[in-house]
């Protein structure tokens, strides 16, 4: 019989940006999704992408002097990248600049248009190039965009529209029938809400804008950027190029997991669209909340983001996938900062789960001559406390509850440190020899705990869990959830701590500035002597370098694109620097007080660019400007007439 499918799609990024903490955890969630439902038997199909038109994009890569679909290449290249680097198994990837894509959107308007719902007009109105997306005037906020506080502009153009407004009584009838749609429930109230307000007719191309997908038969347009890339989700299947096995066999989706601020998007225009192209809507949209940072979204907009290049460097990637997890009320929105991660790597990784695990391990190999118990043991407490987590386990991953999915796991190896302080294995040892049923039982019953344990937080931490088993003796996972899975006599793998202790305060002082430590601009180096000038005695107690040492500083020349002061902070202003690259690179400097933001747009300055990145007042800065320092006051350094960004500086 076939298998039950169940196809999970990411929203598809834009790649103006860099990937930050709010796309990974999108994409992490629909990973440990995916590899429970693959656990649970299901023919998964899980895809990601990215959305690579439109008037941002277009702009982005007007503002760095690059072609869009170059800028294009280099971020995808990073997602990808950063999704091997987190074990992420997706199936496929999507780009909406791919030839299959544009297939599938020109498919679904011709049968829009077939359906009668597509007219020529002309659109009045605002546009938030942030959100790609069209406001009435009447629901602008002090001028700007509704969602987001994005700036908007005045629009009068040509348009093709769609015929949304017919389409407000069939959603909200399919709304009533299929309360599971949209989920978290609040969620479900606001879609509705919004829909019962009334709808008006979408304007769905733009003849302003030429980086998108040409309008079919009218080079003067292209598709408005949500119509493509909503697409996404059936041209990745063949929708419209050929094949159409994929979209038989996994259409339509289980779960698009989304951001609550594109719910609209996929519960109300998408769910049009296919309906107005006759084709099955998907089942659920999953609407979850934001990592805020100091009680705000975390956006490249506001300058607050998280990148998660020093995280994972220093942790890896099953840290953060779990901290992503379990510090997140699924739906919920939660605050990311350092302090928090580092708390619960220490107290729930390194404490919890890894003492639990290496202790156990060292008396398995004390007592067992380096392999599992001689012989098995199901009767005992932590059988049936084993039982009772793996069914609270399933019930609360199968409702995305995670987080409660993982406090259960912990339970678990809560109870087998309980378990090792009654039983006493090493008095067993003394009194009755290694040999003992007695101790071979006791230990049987941890390992095969934690090795249920491995299982469970396999779909969070693959690499970890792969890791344990091992170490346990055990057949890699998925691995049975039924007790009595561990083979006894078997050999126990490589020994090693799963997560070494992080030291939270070499961790500040390597990673994290704030402003009660100012940055200092570094002051610039002397200048080489000339070779006929004899060089200058040294300083006394100044250190000398090689020049081999002082090579390895990547100093180069990059324009301003875009400074703003942080918030809260006297000092740092947050900058956009062209070095050259395909995406500008965000550099804080300490610069504030004799500078304003207005002054430093275009200007030429020197960066160091190889610096490890450092977290300046919540904001990352990927580079350190160079400035001459008198009595603490910055003078920025400039080249000596305009050179290309990214120009070397020796
Ligand atoms: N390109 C559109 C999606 C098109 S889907 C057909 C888009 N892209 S995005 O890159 O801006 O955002 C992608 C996802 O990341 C969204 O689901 C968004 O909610 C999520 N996040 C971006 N910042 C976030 C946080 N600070 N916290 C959690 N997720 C957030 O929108």
């Amino acid at each position: 019989m076939a298998r039950e499918t169940f196809y999970i799609t990411t929203p598809i990024y834009y790649v103006n940006d860099l990937p930050h903490i709010g796309h990974i955890y999108t994409t992490v969630v629909a990973d440990t999704i995916a590899r429970y439902k693959r656990m649970g038997g299901f023919d998964v199909r899980f895809l990601t992408g990215t959305d690579e038109h439109g008037q941002k994009m277009e702009r982005s890569a007007r503002s760095r002097g690059v072609a869009p679909k170059a800028l294009a290449d280099e971020v995808v290249r990073r997602y990808e990248e950063l999704w091997r680097r987190l074990e992420i198994t997706n199936d496929d990837f999507i780009r909406t600049t791919d030839a299959r894509h544009r297939a599938g959107v020109h498919a679904v308007i011709a049968r829009m248009q077939a359906k009668g719902d597509i007219y020529k007009g002309s659109y009045e109105g605002w546009y938030c190039s942030g959100c790609e997306a069209f406001f009435p005037e009447t629901q602008l906020v002090n001028g700007t965009c509704p969602d987001q506080g994005h700036p908007v502009e005045l629009l009068k153009e040509e348009s093709y529209f769609f015929r949304l407004s017919a389409y407000q009584e069939p959603l909200l009838a399919f709304y009533r029938e299929h309360p599971e749609f949209i989920r978290p429930g609040t969620r479900y109230n606001e879609v509705v809400r919004f829909v019962e307000g009334g709808l008006k007719d979408l304007s769905i191309s733009r003849a302003t804008i030429r980086w998108g997908i040409g309008w079919p038969g009218d080079a003067e347009h292209t598709v408005y950027v949500w119509l493509d890339a909503l697409t996404n989700y059936i041209s990745a299947l063949g929708f419209g190029s050929g094949d159409a096995s994929l979209y038989e066999r996994y259409w339509p989706a289980t779960l698009h997991l989304v951001g609550k601020d594109i719910l609209r998007f996929h519960c109300v225009y998408w769910p049009a669209f296919l309906m107005s192209a006759r084709l099955p809507l998907p089942r659920q949209v999953f609407g979850h909340g934001w990592w805020l940072r100091d009680e705000r979204k975390m956006s490249k907009s506001l300058g607050n983001v998280v990148r998660p290049d020093a995280l994972l460097e220093r942790f890896g990637p099953d840290a953060l996938r779990y901290f992503m997890l379990r510090e997140m009320t699924f739906g919920a929105d939660a605050s990311f900062s350092d302090e928090g991660f580092l708390a619960r790597y220490n107290a729930d990784l390194a404490n919890g789960l890894g003492n639990a695990a290496s202790r156990v391990l060292a008396m398995a190999r004390r007592y067992g001559d380096g392999r599992t118990p001689s012989e098995s043991c199901d009767d005992s407490v932590l059988r049936t406390k084993a039982g009772e987590v793996v069914g609270r386990w399933r019930e609360t991953m199968d409702a995305f509850e995670f987080h409660r999915a993982l406090e259960a796991v912990w339970e678990l190896l809560a109870a087998v440190d309980a378990y090792v302080n009654e039983k006493a294995p090493w008095g067993i040892a003394k009194t009755e020899g290694v040999s003992s049923p007695r101790l071979q039982h006791v230990l049987y019953n941890c390992l095969e705990s934690l090795r249920l344990a491995a299982v469970m937080v396999s779909p969070v931490m693959p690499a970890m869990s792969a890791r344990l088993l091992a170490q346990l003796g055990a057949p890699e996972a998925p691995g049975s959830l039924e007790w009595g899975g561990l083979g006894t006599g078997q050999p126990l793998g490589p020994e090693g701590a799963l997560f070494p202790r992080a030291d939270v305060e070499a961790f500040f002082s390597e990673v994290k500035v704030d402003e009660s430590k100012p940055v200092q601009p570094p002051v610039s180096a002397p200048a080489a002597p000339a070779a006929a000038a004899p060089a200058p005695a040294p300083a006394v107690g100044v250190e000398q370098i090689g020049i081999d040492e002082f090579a390895r500083v990547k100093l180069v020349v990059g324009t301003v694109r875009t400074a703003e002061r942080v918030p809260k902070s006297k000092k740092l202003i947050r900058l956009e620097v062209d070095l050259g690259e395909p995406a500008l690179r965000q550099i804080v400097g300490g610069i504030g007080d004799r500078y304003q933001p207005e002054q430093l747009l275009g200007r030429q300055i020197v960066v160091v660019a190889n610096l490890k990145p450092a977290v300046l007042m919540g904001v990352e800065s990927r580079g350190m400007l160079l400035a001459a320092s008198l009595d603490g006051a910055p003078f920025l350094l400039a080249p000596d007439g305009e050179v290309a960004p990214g120009t070397g500086v020796k």
